[in-house]
């Protein structure tokens, strides 16, 4: 430690040297001089560890890489550890013991910070050293620094974020050239914007992990990635975003992280909520309710409700066209964070790619280096558990499509199945299609667990042939 403060060389442990890890390498190596006269750091490259030390990596030479990413973390030289390795296991294990060597750990793993971020913190915070993560959520974007540091004592009540770059490249392809899902995702693919596998991404996974370190960074509390309510994009038809045009609206997939203390306005209540009931988002649970606390939540360990109700989720919307998320077109993400002082912001750019992200890492590896220099670290709040809004007692405006057979009386079942779970509807649009009709709603706002039982009731109505598109609409809806 005394060696980095008296100005000497920072010696950098990088793990992993894939897209990103091999791009923070070569920055380190090729533009060691000009990352030292603009961050005031001059980093030493100690080693980089991979799982094949056979293979020749461009750009760097065959002495500094290695097969055993221990022993580099252990190397008592090196005085920084950046883990590109991606995954949980080794990740956390390697992260784990520089943390408790007492050495600053830089990372980009969302999946290791989603499933283990409390207990890393709480190393980090015992060994008196940083753990910093900005290329995690949203690649290059500086995003997880101001919400750490310059909004550390902002009361934040939402942060929507299109945080995918993948899901959010095919849903503009589908919006703008009319592709089917297909077609999108296998043009993605081709330019390299898809993996082979693109589980992670179409189906909500990898935004999930983002929506759980964004909804902790917020609210200071541990939500994990399987506390995150969860939907892909793989069932939004063209058909769905050529209406939600029409309708003024564009469809993305949306990270939602918020406090759920918002007023549901009385007139949409469910024509069953009993008198006195309280007119807020949980008006659905019932008097007296437990709210559930999230599986984060260690034995015995008290729920408290200093961080509130929160709802974390991740699905496909539509966004109204006027709303800055909707101009967010191809691989590009950005994160809107509302704020009781602050107002809107609005946090745009590159989510991934290995330079972007390299350059967010670069800058959590140049901040871990000024505090080592002066033998201090980023404070790092305590998390309470999370306590998760049950999803059904969420309320949002919904757009749905059905086709029915065209026959006299089938809009009126229908708008009776609407009307029997207190779903009002704010405008119907019917379109002919030979035999069949295809009938688009738009409701007001609406409790999800009402809105999901007139789907149920609407399967079992003969007419209605099939249930369409079924999306939230972002925002409330009068
Ligand atoms: N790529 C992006 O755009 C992006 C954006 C944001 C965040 N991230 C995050 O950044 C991290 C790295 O992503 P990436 O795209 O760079 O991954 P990647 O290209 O798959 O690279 C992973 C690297 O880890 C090495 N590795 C695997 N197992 C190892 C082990 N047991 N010991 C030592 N090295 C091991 C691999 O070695 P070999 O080379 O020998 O196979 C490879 O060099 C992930 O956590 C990812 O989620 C990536």
């Amino acid at each position: 430690m005394s060696k980095s403060r008296t100005g000497d060389p920072v010696a950098v442990g990088i793990l992993g040297c894939g897209n990103v890890g091999g791009s923070l390498a070569r920055m380190l190596l090729e533009d060691a001089a000009g990352v030292a006269e603009r961050s005031g750091v001059r980093f030493e490259l100690a080693g980089v560890a991979v799982a094949d030390p056979t293979r020749e990596r461009a750009g760097i030479p065959a002495g500094l890489i290695t097969g055993d990413a221990m022993g580099l973390v252990r190397d008592r030289s090196v005085e920084v550890v950046v883990e590109l390795i991606g995954g949980i296991d080794t990740a956390l294990e390697l992260v784990s013991a520089a943390l408790a060597a007492g050495k600053p750990v830089v990372t980009a793993n969302k999946a290791l910070l989603a499933e283990h971020g409390r207990g890393l913190e709480a190393l980090a915070r015992a060994s008196g050293v940083d753990l910093l993560y900005e290329a995690a959520v949203a690649g290059a974007i500086p995003l997880v620094r101001p919400l750490r540091e310059s909004l550390a004592g902002e009361s934040i009540h939402r942060v929507t974020g299109i945080v995918n770059g993948t899901t959010n490249f095919v849903l503009t392809m589908m919006s703008e050239l009319g592709s089917s899902y297909e077609e999108a995702l296998t043009e993605a693919k081709r330019l390299g914007m898809a993996e082979a596998d693109p589980t992670a991404d179409v189906e909500g996974f990898d935004a999930a992990a983002k929506a759980a370190i964004l909804a902790g960074l917020a609210f200071h509390c541990d939500v994990k990635a399987a506390d995150v309510q969860r939907e892909g994009i793989a069932s939004v038809r063209p058909l769905d975003i050529e209406f939600a045009r029409r309708l003024g609206y564009v469809v993305k997939l949306l990270a939602v992280a918020e406090r759920v203390d918002r007023p549901v306005p009385k007139a949409h209540m469910p024509a069953g909520a009993a008198p006195g009931e309280q007119a807020t988002a949980s008006a659905g649970a019932a008097p007296g309710e437990q709210a559930t606390a999230s599986a984060g939540a260690a034995p015995g360990e008290q729920a408290t409700a200093s961080a509130g109700e929160i709802s974390v989720r991740v699905h496909p919307a539509m966004v109204p066209a006027s709303h800055p998320l909707a101009s967010v077109r191809g691989p590009f993400n950005a994160v809107f964070v509302e704020g009781a002082g602050c107002g809107d912001l609005m946090f745009y750019g590159q989510g991934a790619g290995g330079l972007p992200t390299a350059s967010a890492v670069l800058g959590d590896l140049v901040d871990a280096a000024h505090h080592l220099r002066s033998a201090g670290a980023s404070y790092i709040p305590e998390r309470s558990p999370a306590v998760i809004h049950p999803p059904e007692d969420l309320w949002s405006a919904w757009y749905l499509s059905i086709d029915v057979v065209d026959r006299p009386g089938v809009l009126a079942a229908v708008a009776t199945v609407f009307g029997d779970h207190g779903i009002s509807i704010r405008s119907m649009e019917q379109v002919g299609l030979a035999d069949e009709a295809r009938l688009v709603f738009l409701t007001h706002m609406a409790r999800q667990g009402s809105f999901m039982g007139t789907l149920e009731a609407l399967k079992g109505i003969d007419a209605v042939e099939q249930i369409g598109g079924a999306l939230r609409v972002l925002g409330d809806v009068p």
